[in-house]
């Protein structure tokens, strides 16, 4: 089967045009969660992917630094917004490295590049008659003194009757709501009940764009999730979007004092500032992606298809910009069986809850890509949590690769001689075939699955090769299993780096091999440097102990019944 060269032309991302490769901006005003990490860890795997396949990636995110969000949290803890977006970046900055994610840039939207884009963009929407002014009737906050945009105004949705927050219905329906929708309204500072009064907004004009989205979504890449909420969207039917508030934090609206533009106007504005900014430090082209050819993928939660798929390529559209050729979105996340939700208590804190307890970043990057497909919902618990480890990767994949190397360290020192075994091969082929195809399904979990696949046959094969038992009557026979048992070893090294980076690297230095990074896929498939020296033997993974587990598990629950749920 030469199956890698006959898939390369049938794959989704040609080898002749770049891939860029975005995540959704996390809102800088709290620290990481398991939440970020469901679109984060994923991305990290398809870009690592993507280029062992020889694809040129350009892999960007950076901070959402604006909005509501934001300034409601420095209100709360009586600091200026600026304290918070800094504190959080740096955080964010730091930690993605620790799990293995890797950007190619890590931008901000309150760099001034992100200013300046956002501004040029909106005022070539206007230039092109896509944005009009509108005087509104908005609620204001007598007590307060000012109006009460987005998260400064809690109510009732008017869609479902859940409780909601201004512009979306964060516990229902998980609409986006415009500015002066939300029924029963009140301030979420001081609880009055406002009063309406009369301002100036300004308007993007969505509802040009229906005949157009209609063309773009027919053909967008990616979930089929994002596709299909968007579609959906679109035939019940568009409405012009207010673009601006009565805030003072945020990117000034071109022309007009006192007001800025919504968040969600200079945060997806962000992946090209954040482009422009990968493109000044490494000498690389921003254009290519944004006004010429090169692939644009963005990654994303379930909850902002909206924003994604309908908001954004209109604007881009609207302004002349590439559209983006693939959505991925992921799926819900759970905590402990319950819908995550940082206020009632299930939550992960990747920093305090999993980091500091010393637990191991490329478990919880596997946890996350193999829990289930990505568009379902993915469960945490530290039960869960302490049966994969403890089952599939210390008694599968660690104990396979470990023995493998301890009886070669043993009895050789080095790589022994030996010819790769047909059916061996087959199996590290049928491997690449399935990686080929779930990455173009986007589909990570069958990638993850299929490694593993490959360490229970390692483990089958051992078993049955019996070189424990033949190294004295059959010398070469033992020395030949175990050539072919160290070849697939070197496979998953291979093949395993972009769901566990830091395991790969340690996994090529007990080969012997020393450091070595980004190995094309292909090399999975070449013959063993024989005669190495191997590296010293060592298990992989550690197991979870019962205890452990409890005490974790218990944290949880603590922090659930201190929240009031
Ligand atoms: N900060 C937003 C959120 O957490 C996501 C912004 S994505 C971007 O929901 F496209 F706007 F950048
Ligand atoms: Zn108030």
């Amino acid at each position: 089967m030469r199956c890698s060269e006959l898939r390369e032309e049938d794959l989704k991302y040609p080898r002749d045009r770049a891939i860029l490769v975005t995540c959704g901006l996390p809102y800088v005003n709290g620290p990481c969660h398991i939440a970020h990490l469901r679109t984060y860890v994923p991305a990290d795997v398809f870009v690592r992917f993507l280029r062992k396949m020889g694809r040129e990636v350009v892999f960007v995110c950076g901070s959402d630094t604006h909005g509501t969000p934001i300034t409601v949290k420095a209100e709360e803890e009586g600091v200026s917004p600026r304290e918070i977006v800094e504190r959080y970046h740096r955080h964010f900055l730091e930690l993605f490295p620790r799990l293995g994610i890797v950007f190619d840039n890590y931008g901000s939207t309150d760099d001034p590049l992100n200013h300046r884009r956002t501004q040029q963009i909106v005022q070539e929407l206007m230039r092109r008659g896509y944005v009009y002014p509108k005087t509104l009737r908005l609620p204001y906050c007598p007590h307060c003194d000012r109006f009460l945009p987005d998260r400064y105004l809690r109510g009732v949705c008017p869609h479902c009757g859940a409780e909601a927050r201004g512009d979306e219905c964060d516990q229902g329906c998980g609409r986006h709501l415009e500015p002066g929708e939300l029924l029963e309204p009140r301030c979420s500072i001081c609880g009055s009940k406002p009063e309406m009064r009369e301002t100036r907004h300004y308007f993007f004009r969505l509802t040009a764009f229906e005949e157009f989205l209609r063309g773009f979504l027919g053909e967008l890449e990616g979930t089929e999730n994002a596709r299909n909420y968007a579609l959906q969207w679109v035939e019940r039917g568009l409405r012009d979007w207010n673009i601006t508030r009565n805030l003072d934090w945020g990117v000034r609206f071109p022309g007009e004092e006192g007001l800025v533009l919504y968040v969600w106007v200079d945060a997806p504005i962000g992946y090209i500032s954040s482009t422009e900014e990968w493109a000044q430090r490494r000498g690389g082209d921003w254009e290519y992606f944004w006004r010429g050819p090169g692939y644009i993928v963005h990654f994303i939660g379930g909850d902002i298809i909206y924003h994604h798929c309908i908001f954004w390529p209109a604007m881009l559209k609207g302004s002349g910009y590439s559209l983006p050729y693939a959505v991925v979105a992921s799926g819900m996340v759970k905590v402990e069986g319950r819908v995550f939700s940082k206020s009632r208590g299930y939550v992960i804190w990747v920093e305090d809850d999993y980091l500091k307890e010393g637990l191991d970043p490329d478990a919880l990057r596997y946890y996350i890509v193999s829990y289930t497909g990505h568009t379902r919902d993915l469960d945490f618990s530290w039960r869960t949590y302490a049966d994969k480890v403890n089952h599939e990767l210390v008694a599968t994949l660690g104990n396979f690769l470990y023995r493998a190397l301890l009886f070669a360290k043993r009895h050789y020192g080095v790589i022994p001689e030996g010819e790769v075994e047909p059916r061996v091969r087959a199996v590290v082929e049928e491997a690449i075939e399935e990686i080929g195809r779930s990455l173009d399904e986007y589909e990570f979990k069958r990638m993850v699955d299929a490694v593993l696949g490959v360490a229970s046959y390692g483990n089958r094969y051992l078993q049955q090769g019996e070189p424990w038992r033949r190294i004295e009557a059959e010398p070469e026979a033992a020395e030949a299993v175990v050539h072919n048992a160290l070849w697939l070893v070197k496979a998953i090294a291979v093949l395993l780096e972009p769901v566990m980076p830091s395991k790969a690297e340690e996994l090529w230095r007990q080969l012997g091999y020393g450091r070595r990074d980004n190995v094309p896929l292909a090399e999975a498939l070449k013959p063993l440097e024989t005669g190495l020296r191997l590296g010293e033997p060592q298990p992989l993974f550690e197991k979870i102990p019962e205890e452990k587990v409890r005490e974790l598990s218990e944290r949880i629950a603590r922090r659930v019944r201190e929240a009031g749920g």
